[in-house]
């Protein structure tokens, strides 16, 4: 939520930080803008809107310096507009400052300024910084101590870049509980909020931590404790990632690509992972000893969105492969309510970006009570990657789209193969074993079948494109599929869409049904498809259109329905893995037909690193 950039070097900064803003624009699209040092003075563009409405606002003569500070905003406090939109500046418009976060205690220290004659433009909590700045300089000579002083006054949540006229050739980063990295080039340093930034520029990067303050000049970068200002250790990363694997490739749309790499995205997840003939999964990141993985005797889940429908199938696969019981949790809600854990209970946590507050929040408060806490993760570096104890990471490159797609297949790949090895640590058979990860290398080839279809998908979805509301079931392995299902459509198509286990549909959802509002089935050929037929059965006796999703050898279901989507058929527990991609590609195609922002829904950004 929000993207931060920042340049200092030999460059001309402006066309790194618009490049740089392009590549954060799925962190927050609602405004954005730019200051850059021109010759006497920092000159600043903001405006409401997309990058490109800034990019084109910017006159020719927009200043060529070679340090600057821009932002993409999601708005927190205070309605997206031209002032709203970072850079905010202290009353003598000297210094500048681009905020991600929330500052918690801005209406009380706004009070404190005010007394103090400070005169406030905007609605948000991000300018008090800006004044609260430009106070502690009255007494301070260095714009490192003032903004670290600062900041010792504030609570709450915080990635900035602060720059002043009085002080060139310098800007201050800080980190608190949002994504802050540093950026290290030759002759040049950045601040950003991810490394998609970054990559064309360079690819060693240094994570700062939360509570650090950052100073980056053309030819260094310090890092220290905002409150004891005692120097940090910093060690110099190189990122995996290059700059390649954040673009469109040919492309219309980021979130098509990513359906399109799914067969890749498991091969990578499963890559190296997988002992053949002993049926066994390798997972070196765990850091649980064998005689500790026999004690677990309870597994947690954390996550949200998305990555909670990952979890929840992970429950589903763990408990029908391990026995042993599962809770699945809303980060958000767990956070909050008293958390009961037993000492041989195995946490996780599950995040894409390893960067979404509630479920960093949820792993602190794990930690805090004393439990090691396991993260399933895509992003090398971020906080969730860090602040775990150890954990799969799922190799799945950088997901742009904001409707997650290949992270949500990567995440059940991973959580397969932890069932199987803690399954063959405990009493799965070595068949049993076999029989799961000789099924889990065959997806990438099912999924490449399914992904053949779009256009059939497309065509089901002209038919589907003018409604407003769709129920998606589903039983078993498929439920949190309906609920991913009905996820996706909502976000990108704005279709109002709601998921439901297909055994629940009569007690209440089922009132919905008329002809004007049609259901989606998720009804592979397994252990429940008999039932799902019944509910099938019971929308049609109601006039209502069924849209089903079925296994390939099915010839009656096509029958019984107005549209059918053929999935290859697999083991009963890795159907997932399959029957989200005719989801994936249905909301795309709606999408697409509705004419919506498919990789920038509104309201909605990547990374939800607020609250
Ligand atoms: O980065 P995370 O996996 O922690 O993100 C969790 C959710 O914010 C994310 O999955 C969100 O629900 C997506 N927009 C879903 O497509």
């Amino acid at each position: 939520m929000c993207g931060i950039v920042a340049y200092v070097g030999e460059k001309k900064a402006t066309p790194i930080l618009i490049d740089g803003l392009k590549r954060l624009e799925y962190r927050g699209y609602d405004s954005a803008g730019i200051a850059v040092f021109g010759k006497e003075k920092i000159e600043c563009e903001k405006k409401k809107g997309r990058i490109r409405v800034l990019e084109d606002s910017l006159s020719v003569d927009y200043p060529e310096g070679n340090a600057g500070i821009a932002h993409t905003r999601w708005a927190t406090h205070g309605a997206p507009s031209d002032l709203n939109a970072h850079p905010h500046w202290d009353c003598n418009k000297k210094i500048l400052i681009v905020h991600n976060g929330i500052i918690e205690n801005y209406i009380d220290l706004r009070k404190k300024l005010k007394k103090a004659g400070h005169a406030f433009n905007t609605e948000t909590d991000t300018e008090i910084l800006a004044h609260l700045i430009e106070e502690h300089l009255k007494n301070e000579k260095s714009l490192f101590e003032a903004v670290r002083k600062a900041l010792n006054e504030v609570h709450g949540t915080y990635g900035i870049a602060v720059m002043s006229e009085e002080h060139p050739g310098e800007i201050i980063g800080a980190k608190n509980g949002s994504p802050l990295i540093i950026g290290i080039g030759d002759d040049e340093h950045f601040i950003a909020s991810d490394v998609s930034a970054l990559l064309p520029y360079t690819r060693r990067v240094v994570y700062p931590r939360d509570g650090e303050i950052i100073r980056i000049t053309k030819d260094a970068f310090e890092v220290r404790s905002i409150k004891s200002k005692e120097e940090a250790t910093s060690k110099v990363e190189k990122v995996e990632w290059s700059s390649d694997m954040a673009t469109k490739k040919g492309y219309p749309h980021f979130m098509l690509k990513e359906i399109f790499e799914q067969p890749l995205v498991i091969r990578n997840a499963i890559a190296g992972r997988i002992i053949p003939e002993e049926g066994l999964a390798h997972l070196g990141g765990l850091n649980y000893t064998v005689k500790e993985l026999l004690q677990v005797d309870r597994i947690m889940i954390c996550a949200m969105g998305t990555a909670y429908y990952a979890g929840l199938v992970g429950k589903y696969m763990i408990e029908e492969l391990l026995g042993i019981p599962v809770d699945i949790e809303n980060a958000s809600e767990f956070r909050y309510k008293r958390i009961i854990l037993g000492k041989n209970t195995m946490s996780f946590v599950i995040s894409q970006s390893g960067e979404t507050a509630d479920t960093i929040a949820a792993l602190r408060e794990i930690k805090r009570k004393g439990h090691r806490v396991l993260g399933v993760s895509n992003v090398a570096g971020s906080t969730i990657a860090r602040d775990t104890d150890g954990g799969i990471f799922v190799h799945a490159g950088p997901e742009i789209g904001v409707a997650s797609t290949k992270a949500f297949v990567a995440q059940i790949a991973v959580l397969v193969l932890f069932a199987v090895k803690m399954g063959r640590h405990r009493d799965m058979t070595v068949e049993q074993g076999k029989e799961i990860t000789e099924a889990l290398v065959k997806i990438p080839a099912q999924i490449e079948s399914i992904l053949e279809k779009s256009d059939e998908i497309k065509k089901i979805a002209e038919k589907y494109k003018d409604v407003e509301d769709f129920l998606y079931m589903g039983r078993k392995f498929n439920f949190p599929i309906a609920l991913e299902g009905a996820l996706k459509l909502k976000e990108i198509s704005y279709i109002h869409a709601e998921g439901y286990p297909a055994g629940e549909m009569k007690h209440g959802p089922i009132a919905l049904i008329d002809k004007t509002f049609p259901a989606l089935f998720v009804a592979p050929k397994d252990s429940v498809y008999d039932k799902t037929i019944n509910n099938i059965q019971e929308i049609k006796a109601r006039e209502g259109d069924v849209l089903a999703i079925g296994s390939e050898s099915d010839t009656e279901l096509p029958k019984m329905v107005e549209d059918f989507i053929a999935v290859p058929e697999t083991i009963e527990v890795l159907e997932p893995l399959l029957t989200v991609i005719p989801l994936q590609l249905l909301s795309y195609h709606l999408a697409v037909l509705r004419e919506c922002d498919v990789d920038k829904p509104r309201n909605l950004a990547k990374s939800v690193t607020v609250e």
